[in-house]
């Protein structure tokens, strides 16, 4: 199969060198054009979007720039946070105005001057999902508003907050207090830095590409008059400068194609036999309906708060037979919504002391950052993250709503039930912990901490896919106890629950803070449970050896790595085990700087999951 997969590389890389030779004989509007960087497309960036202009649809020409490209949409300018072609959306961070006169940065010079943001005649509408996150925010009252006449726009925004984007103004007549925000202009700030909104286009309410069918039914590129106010559609032909030597080359050109589809077809048939099983649910997930139904039901799901009474009976009043798990933080329920949704419900060691001041809660300063950290973790999305639907917060109880998974936690499989994991899947465990982290770190600004990363946090779907659950859970639960203790302590970071033992960053007795590098030690730690199948800490152990990280580290050394390793996995090892062994052993060095970062992390396995050969069971299967 390789052999397949190396000749139809070689194949395609001559078809693309083919396609640039003729590319250079057609018009300068040719789809194809040869790849350059423009996050965040992963290569030159698709029809209907352009970056030159005159090409493509005049509504999405693009700027490439770094570290995102911008679209400028009736006079305003947006960074592009991400692009899906699957649900034709883009999601847009609009560019924030410098912070003048102490007012927010929250100043558009739209031409409509009661609007902040508005599409209306652009191809865009905000996605139902973004309108109705937005649509929910309010001030806490009572109202502070800042000086009028030297802010006015920041005046105008918080009397209305549905004004900050058209179309999308609040419907909620009566809202409780719940979930406001007490410094709405900041949250706004940084949601839309950090998140941006979501807009989408709808081909067959656009002109422009009902002609365009018409054009490239005529084998033509579409386009428009760049220098005409109107910016009018045009057909461009792409054989207007085809000579007949070019003609050769198409003809060429299309048998050579079609020799590498039929290769890439038994390639993929092949590759599909193979991997059926894996495949057929991520198949699923990307299904244009089953992507429908979920935007539908994520904004049925808003706001992103339940009552404590909703999640009371959901869990028939957190019946001890309902608990599903037991973390560092508080106890997990499995919750059944009155639509029959099944959900995981934690409700969190209480508050020490809660008073009545909680009922006020989001006028105090923390408990406004509390309620901002929900809304922002709740807006995290990614495969192999548990997604937070919602919290409740009251007098009785803080409680955290969200995915439930199904087949218990990688704690469970390697400890607990000894589910015979093989080496593949346990390094594939590994990649997508990395990848989790890899985002928490690196996609989002400023970067997530998840400060608890442990085998029983790994939550493992009936595939063997995994999510990592409770990430930036410790802070929130800081925020939480500041509320009652102080509204002024800044030095929450430092208070707050540590970790597990057996997993802390042994630089936090000395900094007494977490950073990035102390996921990484954790997941070093992690990496050593998936290759010995031994716990991070387990008291029956001598005293020297009672913690993984330092008996690992120390076999190592010793050059007896084996006396160590699962002997479940030390059967199907072809190098993998070693390389990876020396990863775990990067990952828990002392001085943190020492530590791989987690792009570093993600890169080695994927090296060392290329080298891995699939192993003979894994075809015996198919
Ligand atoms: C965009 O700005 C230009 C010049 O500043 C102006 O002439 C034009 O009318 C504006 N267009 C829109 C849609 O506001
Ligand atoms: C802006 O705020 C800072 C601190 O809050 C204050 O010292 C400064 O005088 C303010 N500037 C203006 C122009 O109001
Ligand atoms: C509001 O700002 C204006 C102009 O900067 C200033 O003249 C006025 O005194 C300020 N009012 C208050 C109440 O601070
Ligand atoms: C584009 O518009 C200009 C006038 O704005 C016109 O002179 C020109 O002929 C048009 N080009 C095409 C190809 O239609």
């Amino acid at each position: 199969m390789s052999q397949s997969l190396s000749s139809s590389r070689r194949c395609f890389s001559l078809l693309i060198l083919i396609l640039t030779i003729v590319k250079t004989y057609s018009s300068s509007c040719s789809s194809s054009s040869t790849s350059f960087h423009c996050p965040p497309f992963n290569s030159s960036p698709p029809f209907p979007f352009s970056t030159s202009p005159g090409c493509g649809h005049p509504h999405f020409q693009i700027q490439c720039s770094s570290p995102r490209a911008t679209i400028s949409i009736k006079n305003l300018t947006f960074s592009l946070l991400h692009y899906s072609s699957l649900s034709s959306s883009l999601t847009l961070s609009p560019q924030l105005d410098s912070n003048q006169n102490n007012c927010s940065s929250l100043r558009f010079s739209s031409s409509s001057p009661n609007r902040f943001i508005d599409l209306t005649g652009s191809p865009f509408r905000v996605s139902d999902s973004s309108c109705s996150r937005l649509s929910l925010l309010r001030p806490c009252s009572p109202l502070t508003l800042p000086n009028c006449s030297r802010c006015p726009q920041d005046c105008k925004l918080l009397k209305n907050p549905g004004r900050i984007l058209h179309g999308c103004e609040s419907t909620h007549g009566s809202l409780s207090e719940q979930g406001c925000q007490g410094d709405l202009l900041s949250f706004l700030q940084d949601f839309f830095t950090r998140f941006g909104f979501e807009v989408e286009w709808d081909e067959s309410q656009d002109p422009y590409f009902a002609k365009c069918k018409d054009c490239r039914v005529k084998n033509g590129v579409c386009g428009f008059n760049s220098t005409h106010p109107r910016q009018d559609f045009i057909c461009f032909s792409s054989q207007r400068e085809t000579t007949t030597v070019n003609n050769h080359v198409a003809v060429l050109c299309l048998i050579f194609a079609l020799t590498c589809l039929l290769l890439a077809i038994s390639v993929a048939v092949a590759i599909f036999r193979s991997r059926r099983a894996s495949f057929l649910s991520s198949v699923n997930e990307e299904d244009p309906a089953a992507l429908f139904l979920r935007r539908h039901r994520s904004a049925a799901l808003l706001p992103p708060v339940f009552t404590f009474e909703e999640l009371e009976s959901a869990t028939n009043k957190f019946d001890p037979k309902r608990k599903i798990g037991d973390g560092g933080f508080g106890s997990v329920y499995l919750g059944q919504l009155a639509d029959g949704q099944l959900l995981a419900v934690k409700f969190l060691h209480h508050h020490h002391g809660a008073t009545a001041a909680d009922t006020e809660h989001c006028k105090a300063f923390s408990m406004k950052s509390f309620c901002n950290e929900i809304l922002i973790l709740s807006s995290i999305n990614h495969p192999n993250l548990v997604k937070l639907h919602g919290y409740c917060s009251d007098p009785r109880g803080l409680l955290l709503v969200h995915d439930y998974v199904t087949n218990g936690t990688l704690a469970d499989h390697l400890h607990g039930r000894k589910s015979a994991m093989t080496w593949r899947i346990r390094l594939d465990i590994a990649l997508q912990t990395a990848l989790a982290m890899e985002y928490l770190h690196f996609s989002i600004t400023p970067p997530v901490v998840h400060r608890d990363i442990t085998s029983s946090n790994i939550f493992v779907e009936k595939d063997m896919r995994i999510k990592v659950g409770d990430f930036g859970l410790s802070r929130l639960l800081v925020f939480s106890e500041s509320t009652v203790n102080s509204a002024t302590s800044s030095d929450y970071v430092c208070t707050g629950p540590q970790g597990t033992p057996g997993y802390l960053d042994p630089d936090y007795h000395r900094s007494f803070r977490l950073t990035e590098k102390s996921d990484v030690y954790s997941y070093g730690v992690v990496l050593m449970e998936l290759m010995t199948g031994m716990k991070a800490v387990d008291q029956r152990r001598e005293k020297r050896d009672m913690a993984l990280a330092e008996l690992f580290v120390s076999k190592l050394q010793m050059g007896l790595l084996d006396q160590v390793v699962d002997p479940l996995i030390a059967s199907d090892d072809d190098g993998g085990v070693a390389a990876v062994a020396e990863l775990a052993f990067r990952c828990v060095a002392v001085d943190k700087d020492d530590r791989p970062d987690a792009k570093e992390i993600v890169g080695e396995l994927r090296r060392i999951k290329s080298r891995t050969r699939v192993g003979e069971d894994d075809v015996a299967k198919c």
